[in-house]
């Protein structure tokens, strides 16, 4: 077993493990595991309340990436660690070997693929050895990508915490609508799509000496974007040096597409990970995740918990049903640090899952899959895995874009199991069975590019002046039709004209770092009269669904101060009373608290329409306001949004326009009483069916006003004057029920 894992490496144990292993490993542990349960049992007993509703795990068999004892690095403990110095935590990284190998190696090569385990140094690294290598001499700066905005941010004052740099001078990050570097800074992390927006202003990153892109693994439309973008500069500009790193899938994918250029590996430090799968499939596997971190936390020794959920919504409910829970065990239980981490959280909480656990404690990081891959939490030994993910998933026949809840692949799920075991040995819990493991979940996860709206990327390519996109160099192509689709979506936006070239509107569009309907939207401003109104729709749908604050212990107040911001038009129009309500208060915090308004949320919007406003100068649009014009702000998003059209039809149910799906209004919304004829949504969400969140109510008229050449006027008919029954509350009570 150990044998075929040194000599053929870990992608070849693990294909045997899956394909062969699975089955028979399960019988083969099956014994053992009896006794042990036993065993724990006995101890969870005095705990009644968790006793009564324990998961059952059958272990199944180790994560591949056990080594022999004599190659493997000692464990340091959690003591040990807590008393390193900054310094010492350094050289204790795995990548620290190979500092001056790197360096040589990029001296060398132009371009470098760095394959490494997820933690072992190189996104917070790879930069200061450069720095140190004297990259960053007659002031070029080092710039490495990042898909998330969370590890960004918190990577960059980590870097900054190392080298006793204050964050934003010399070390900084960009993500959108928040730039924080100066002239000094040389270090810079920003997203990738923030990357993509600096080609508009320097298309051969003159300013750069060395570009990272990282955790190119995670395939992220931008990223995906800017392989085919750099490989194109990389040609013209000798001195660039380009790094594609990544956690250890896909390497050998990237050379290739990079003309074959050479791989360094980091050796992982891995330890052995068992992993544990229900014995049967779990219905609610959040409830199954709390429960679990709480069986893990009674049973099994120190170590902190790692558990993956879907998004922010689901982190919240199940840290506060482990709060409750862990309230009503009280003493009986050791302390447990519920932490939650997701890509909305404000900063200062998002250091806080990096601070030591103290002792005696445990502490369980509730994340959406950012945990995964892209940040690295010491002292993690238990991981749970329910399964799923968040993914944006895209029909190019209709056009329809939504959010949904899927399965994870094969290689995510074992990232995450690794999780567990990075300083020392760990347990994966997976809320579901060996067998939909083997049989159910994909080997990869589809890369982005494949399952998106491409109407932004397609605007942004156009505007570097890259005119056949059919024959850009894409690792991995999108399908034909999503680029058709996104080019039609653009000439009915009027940002192309019939030949496909950029108009002088698709120009202006693409200043704004917003999808192309909303660019759209805000441009449309000008002739409604509206700008300022408009500017701040679109900051306030840009937090949209993290406003209204809704305590389980208050929902009815929370209710009905939300429903006291309704106006007549719709959501939009909401969303533009609670932020102007909250400007007459000198944006107070106690206004916020007092109408159940997210603070936060609130100041993020204030940062984004800041921005925005910046930008709409540079478009030349002066901000007019139009203020009890609700008409003209409803034409103006109309302009923008056209395609998100939908019909309230004979039989009561909400069509789109252009291809006859059923779609319904979110319990949440203003209209979902109303029912308007027509309707003009924000977005799709789908849990039981698709909803259309932030929605308001226009006239068939208007479509013929702004997008004359997206409709036929047969098309919008409406002859039917007759008023549609109205939704009760009741029916209210019922979508939320089943929502
Ligand atoms: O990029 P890679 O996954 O190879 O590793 P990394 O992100 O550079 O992480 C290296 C070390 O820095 C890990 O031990 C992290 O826990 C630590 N780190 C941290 O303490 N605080 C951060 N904000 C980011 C990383
Ligand atoms: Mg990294």
């Amino acid at each position: 077993y150990e044998e075929d894992f040194t000599e053929k490496g870990p992608n070849y144990e693990q294909k045997r493990w899956e394909e062969e292993h699975v089955g028979a490993a399960i019988m083969k542990f099956g014994a053992k595991d009896a006794k042990q349960k036993a065993k724990e049992k006995q101890k969870v007993k005095e705990y009644d309340y968790i006793v009564d509703e324990e998961i059952e795990f059958v272990q199944a068999l180790q994560l591949p990436g056990t080594r022999k004892d004599k190659d493997r690095e000692p464990e340091i403990s959690e003591e040990e660690r807590k008393k390193m110095s900054i310094q010492e935590t350094r050289k204790s990284l795995p990548i620290y070997k190979f500092r001056d190998d790197l360096l040589a190696a990029i001296e060398a090569h132009q371009v470098l693929i760095i394959e490494g385990e997820t933690g072992s140094g190189k996104t917070t690294q790879l930069p200061q050895y450069l720095y140190e290598g004297g990259y960053t001499e007659g002031g070029m700066k080092i710039g490495c990508t990042q898909p998330r905005r969370v590890a960004a941010m918190s990577v960059a004052a980590r870097v900054a915490q190392e080298m006793n740099w204050k964050l934003g001078n010399q070390v900084g990050y960009s993500i959108r609508f928040e730039d924080c570097t100066s002239e000094r800074t040389i270090i810079k992390y920003m997203t990738d799509g923030m990357l993509l927006r600096e080609f508009l202003s320097e298309p051969d990153l003159a300013s750069y000496s060395v570009m990272i892109i990282d955790e190119a693994h995670e395939r992220t439309l931008h990223t995906d974007v800017l392989f085919g973008l750099v490989k194109d500069i990389a040609r013209f500009r000798p001195d660039l040096k380009l790094l594609i790193s990544s956690a250890t899938l896909d390497a050998e994918k990237f050379s290739e597409f990079f003309d074959d250029a050479p791989i360094f590996r980091i050796p992982g430090r891995r330890f052995p990970v068992d992993i544990y799968y229900t014995k049967a499939p779990e219905a609610d596997y959040l409830d199954a995740a709390v429960v679990s971190v709480l069986q893990i936390h009674v049973t099994q020794p120190p170590g902190d918990i790692l558990v993956f959920l879907t998004g922010q919504e689901e982190i919240e409910s199940s840290n506060e049903m482990l709060q409750e829970r862990t309230k009503k065990l009280g003493t009986k239980i050791k302390e447990l640090i519920i932490l939650p981490i997701y890509a909305n959280l404000p900063s200062d909480m998002q250091s806080k899952i990096f601070e030591p656990t103290p002792p005696g404690a445990r502490k369980v990081i509730l994340a959406t899959n950012i945990a995964e891959t892209s940040l690295t939490i010491d002292g993690i030994k238990y991981v749970i895995d329910p399964g799923f993910c968040k993914q944006n998933s895209y029909n190019a026949r209709t056009g329809m874009e939504s959010l949904i809840v899927t399965p994870i692949s094969k290689a995510s799920a074992n990232q995450r199991a690794g999780r567990s075991g990075r300083t020392s040995a760990g347990k994966c819990f997976r809320l579901y069975t060996a067998w939909a493991y083997k049989n159910e979940l994909e080997d990869n996860t589809v890369p982005e590019i494949q399952r998106t709206n491409l109407g932004n990327v397609v605007l942004l390519l156009k505007s570097l002046g890259i005119n056949d996109l059919l024959h850009f160099d894409f690792m991995d192509p999108p399908p034909h039709e999503t680029l058709v689709l996104a080019l039609e979506q653009l000439y009915a936006l009027s940002a192309l004209n019939h030949k496909g070239e950029l108009t002088t509107l698709g120009r202006r569009m693409a200043e704004f770092p917003v999808d192309p309907m909303l660019s759209k939207m805000i441009l449309a401003s000008e002739k409604y009269r509206c700008s300022k109104e408009i500017l701040t729709v679109t900051a306030m749908l840009s937090v949209n669904n993290a406003i209204f604050y809704r305590p389980k212990d208050k929902v009815v107040h929370a209710d009905t101060a939300r429903q006291n911001f309704f106006r007549p038009g719709g959501d939009h129009i909401t969303l533009l009373n609670v932020y102007e309500q909250w400007e007459e208060t000198g944006f107070s915090t106690q206004w916020c608290y007092e109408n159940f308004i997210q603070h936060r949320s609130m100041k993020r919007a204030r940062d984004i329409r800041d921005q925005l406003e910046g930008l709409l100068e540079r478009v030349e649009i002066e901000v007019v306001s139009n203020p009890g014009d609700s008409i003209g702000i409803r034409k103006a998003v109309t302009a923008g949004f056209f395609y998100h059209t939908a019909r309230l039809d004979k039989t009561g149910n909400y069509k789109t326009v252009k291809h006859q799906q059923t779609v319904m209004v979110h319990p949440n919304s203003s209209l979902f009483e109303d029912r308007p004829r027509w309707v003009i949504y924000h977005e799709l969400v789908f849990t039981t069916k698709e909803f259309m969140r932030q929605v308001i109510e226009i006239e068939n008229s208007w479509l013929m006003e702004v997008a004359p050449h997206y409709y036929k006027s047969k098309e919008l008919d409406d002859k039917s004057s007759r008023k549609m029954p109205k939704n009760t509350g009741k029916a209210r009570e019922d979508v939320t029920r089943t929502y």
